[in-house]
């Protein structure tokens, strides 16, 4: 018998990358049943591996118990059929940062889903009111913003569109506190909170380093040990993924029309190189 959070007893994942699979991982390890979707198999694969190896690393370190180890690795559905979502009663989308991408996706569910059943978009920036006008459930469709690596970082920010109901906006925050986080509330604006100010900091690190300013390490460790952070801002942005750090700059710009958020030149070579860091084992540093 699963368990339910917030009424929520299935959830649908979509996006077997860095943030899905860390969705997934947590929404199991609480009881939830959980099917994790992608277009791309060898990335469902990668994901069981990847979820496999941080459930044991946390249940070594005591963060995760026994049971909650044994239900995070037999919770998840790994599904290449999007039809196996069709009886979730919350799907949280963890795509490429691409708007139009995500549309069609959401398209797609919207006809799939019981009428009841909430959207939420994982993105790290794209308008939530601008999606959720695309489909006929815009009562039921929100921004939960989780945190990378999901099942270490505390916060989810939680975002109502214009349309989303408070009933929405309240079980999502009931959700994310039952899956132990910390809930921050942010209205839709581009970038929200967390990469509105994150993000800048990022570019100027390109900046800087695109200026010679510094060495890259040395950008890095004057941030890491200057301002206590516990990774140098060109570190973070090869493990968040360039190509995300990039769009988001973009979604920023356009839609707050600053020309503080332009993405860097040096970041958008690096993304047209394919360079995209950790997870193509090159970005700014050599994994
Ligand atoms: N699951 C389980 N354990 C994990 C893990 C995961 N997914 N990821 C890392 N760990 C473990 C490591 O195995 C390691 O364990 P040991 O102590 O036993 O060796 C431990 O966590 C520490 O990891 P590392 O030694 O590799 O490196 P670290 O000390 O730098 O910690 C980190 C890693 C937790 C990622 C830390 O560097 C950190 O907090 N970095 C900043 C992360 C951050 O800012 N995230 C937000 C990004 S912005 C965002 O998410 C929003 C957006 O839209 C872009
Ligand atoms: P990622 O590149 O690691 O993974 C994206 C996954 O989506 C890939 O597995 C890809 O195969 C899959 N995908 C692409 N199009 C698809 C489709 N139409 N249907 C199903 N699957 C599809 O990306 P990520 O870093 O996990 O980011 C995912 C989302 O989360 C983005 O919106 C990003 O902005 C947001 N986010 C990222 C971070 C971060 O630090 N990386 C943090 C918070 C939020």
């Amino acid at each position: 018998m699963n368990a339910a959070i917030a009424g929520f007893s299935h959830v649908g994942v979509i996006g077997a990358g860095q943030m899905g699979a860390g969705i997934a991982q947590v929404s199991a390890t609480f009881g939830l049943k959980v099917t994790l979707y992608d277009v791309c198999k060898e990335q469902l694969e990668s994901a069981r591996a990847g979820i496999r190896k941080s459930l044991e690393k946390l249940a070594e370190k005591g963060t995760v118990t026994p049971p909650q180890k044994e239900s995070g690795l037999s919770g998840i559905q790994f599904a290449s059929n999007l039809e196996d979502l069709k009886s979730c009663d919350l799907v949280i989308e963890a795509i490429v940062e691409n708007e139009d991408v995500k549309n069609e996706l959401f398209s797609k569910l919207d006809k799939l889903l019981a009428p009841a059943a909430i959207l939420a978009s994982n993105t790290s920036s794209i308008p939530i009111t601008r999606m959720a006008a695309k489909t006929s459930r815009s009562d039921r469709f929100i921004g939960m913003h989780f945190m990378n690596p999901v099942p270490l970082m505390k916060l989810v920010e939680v975002i109502p569109g214009m349309a989303t109901s408070e009933e929405t906006t309240i079980r999502i925050t009931k959700l994310a506190e039952g899956l132990g986080k910390e809930i921050s509330r942010s209205q839709d604006y581009p970038g929200f909170v967390v990469n509105r100010i994150l993000m800048p900091m990022i570019n100027e690190a390109f900046r800087a380093l695109m200026e010679s300013v510094a060495s890259k390490e040395d950008i890095d460790k004057g941030m890491k040990l200057g301002t206590n952070q516990p990774m140098g801002p060109l570190a973070l942005a090869d493990f968040i993924g360039l190509d995300t750090c990039k769009s988001i700059l973009e979604i920023m710009h356009e839609g707050l029309g600053d020309p503080r958020y332009k993405p860097c030149p040096l970041l958008v070579k690096y993304v047209e190189a394919g360079f995209l860091g950790r997870k193509t084992k090159r970005g700014v540093y050599t994994y």
